[in-house]
């Protein structure tokens, strides 16, 4: 079995790890620091973040040069470093590939809006205005506001499907083609374990570019609907494939906004172009058609079970998924798939119950691990995030009061995965010496790494148990996935099995105790429960587990709770 299916990928926002040169923003350096930390996590990969020169616009989506490292985060003797360091504790580092934009400063843009004439002319998707002079249709970018902008040396629209700052690339010339592929290559010869391709399912747009039924009160529409997944991509992405994957030992992750459970056999498995896909239709499960913070789609655990095991079936001959509940676009997992207002701490373990023992990789958060919260700021010109400044106005147009729109992000904000991460309880949460460019989360205090390291009872103290049993348990990497109790509005369930071996995980997702048919458990013995142990006297964690397990055999799982039992097969 390939390596990056036995592993635990880490995904790292460097902006906000470590700060080791008290600029308030994190580095390369405080990366090289964590590491150890990483490895006691059972990391076998990080996932880094784009670290490469950019103006920030998007914290570094927005990429200048593709080959470099942007001075805030350090040097390349920095990152070669990093490489070596890491490579020493058996970890590989996986570098951000934002191909299907650059920097409005990258040099070729720069050339190609210079004028029509020049060698750079078609590296991006370029329009002429309508005969009235407005942009060339009617789409909305992903940040909100026209995907359009007007150049004047060109007298021409240029399409950018996130900031005006991130224009398009144009796929369809193969000079750019050949170009990322090139940059792509500089990495691997640096050591780079593998790739994640962002935003990828939009590089191909459609031969036609019509205006869409308007979708908001400004009366324009998502420009996802319009060239998510266009036909033909597949061409591109094969191509890229052969170019940067092909006989190498690493792996390739794509961001597959707009791919579905019944797109998966293109995507992945032998005939696919990726190893793995981030399939969003959990994560984004209350935006499925369209996004706007303030109207969420209703959802209940079973809505969410559904997605989860469509995803997983759909790669269950081929193929092979991520298994992610959070990431640096999205809200903190503790307060996303559980009841508003619900105690942090157990839906953490629960989270992390369902993280470790899915069919997949798991790709762990920087934060996740200690049970890191979202934040709830009280005005918009606290946020950073752009797509939160964009969700909040579209709210606005859409005839939200400001106080509707800014609950809207409290919920969804990209900030609050973005806070810096929890070392200690000293200044800054022990990130950074200097205020942070983004604020700490007030319950750095109580809830912070260096506290959880001295706390067997701790959230991170129960993932290192977990991670544990995962790498020892082998039935949890290479096992069938099985849902049981698929009708349940509570628990979600399912057995793992392989080579004589079965285990079942129990998770009730819900505030409220659930009855369940215990008879599924019967030969079955537990191996790990997520409940804290509490002020227990006796902080035995196996005494814990048995008391836990009386209360499960009677057929009853506690709130927020989650159980993992095992056995031999006998029959
Ligand atoms: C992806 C990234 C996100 C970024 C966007 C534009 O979705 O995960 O952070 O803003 O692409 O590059």
């Amino acid at each position: 079995m390939e390596w990056w299916k036995k592993t635990i990928v880490f995904e790292l926002y460097p902006k906000s790890f470590k700060d080791t040169t008290g600029t308030g923003n994190g580095d390369i350096r405080g990366i090289i620091e964590k590491l150890d930390y990483l490895k006691s996590l059972g990391v076998g990969a990080i996932w880094l973040t784009p670290t490469y020169c950019s103006p920030m616009k998007d914290n570094g989506y927005d990429i200048a040069d593709y080959c470099s490292v942007d001075p805030s985060f350090g040097t390349m003797e920095d990152m070669d470093e990093l490489f070596a360091e890491a490579k020493k504790r058996d970890i590989r580092l996986v570098m951000d590939l934002v191909f299907n934009h650059t920097s409005d400063k990258h040099p070729w843009f720069e050339a190609s809006s210079a004028s029509r004439e020049n060698d750079k002319a078609d590296w991006y998707i370029w329009r002429d205005p309508r005969p009235d002079g407005s942009a060339p249709n009617n789409w909305r970018g992903i940040f909100g506001g026209s995907a359009w902008e007007w150049c004047e040396a060109r007298g021409q629209y240029y399409l950018h499907t996130f900031l005006t700052e991130q224009p398009d690339l144009n796929w369809e010339n193969p000079e750019v083609r050949r170009a990322l592929y090139d940059a792509a290559r500089f990495w691997l010869d640096k050591g780079a374990g593998g790739f994640r391709l962002d935003a990828i399912t939009y590089i191909k747009k459609p031969a036609v570019f019509e205006d869409g039924e308007p979708d908001a009160g400004d009366g324009l529409t998502g420009i996802h609907n319009a060239t998510a997944n266009t036909a033909g991509i597949l061409d591109f992405l094969h191509e890229m494939r052969d170019n940067i994957r092909a006989g190498r030992d690493i792996f390739m992750v794509g961001e597959a906004n707009g791919v579905g459970p019944q797109d998966l056999h293109d995507w992945v498995g032998s005939h696919g172009v990726f190893d793995m896909v981030f399939e969003f239709s959990h994560i984004g499960l209350e935006f499925r058609d369209y996004e706007n913070w303030c109207r969420p789609q209703a959802w209940g655990p079973k809505e969410l079970k559904r997605v989860l095991v469509d995803s997983l079936m759909a790669t269950k001959e081929e193929g092979w998924n991520p298994i992610f509940t959070e990431n640096h676009d999205k809200p903190r997992t503790v307060n996303h798939y559980f009841p508003d207002g619900c105690d942090t701490n157990k839906s953490a373990r629960v989270g992390l119950m369902w993280l470790m023992t899915m069919r997949g990789t798991p790709f762990l958060y920087q934060g996740q691990e200690i049970g890191m919260t979202n934040v709830a700021w009280d005005r918009i010109e606290d946020y950073d995030d752009v797509l939160s400044i964009g969700q909040y106005e579209l709210s606005l147009k859409d005839g939200f009061t400001k106080e509707e729109a800014i609950k809207g992000v409290q919920r969804y904000s990209r900030d609050s995965a973005r806070t810096p991460m929890q070392w200690d309880d000293s200044i800054n949460a022990g990130f950074s010496t200097v205020k942070p460019w983004l604020p700490v989360n007030e319950n750095y205090v109580d809830l912070n790494v260096a506290g959880e390291e001295k706390d067997p009872d701790s959230v991170l103290a129960y993932y290192r148990r977990l991670m544990h049993a995962r790498q020892t348990h082998e039935v949890m990497i290479t096992g069938d996935f099985t849902e049981v109790l698929a009708e349940h509005e509570q628990i979600f369930g399912y057995i793992r099995e392989a080579g004589g071996k079965k285990a079942v995980i129990l998770m009730n997702f819900t505030d409220k105790e659930a009855v369940f048919d215990a008879a599924i458990l019967t030969g079955l013995v537990p191996v790990i429960n997520s409940e804290a142990m509490g002020a227990v006297e006796d902080k035995s964690y196996e005494k814990h587990l048995i008391v836990a397990d009386e209360m499960i055999r009677k057929g009853k799982m506690a709130p927020l709770s989650a159980i993992w039992y095992e056995t031999e097969i006998t029959e």
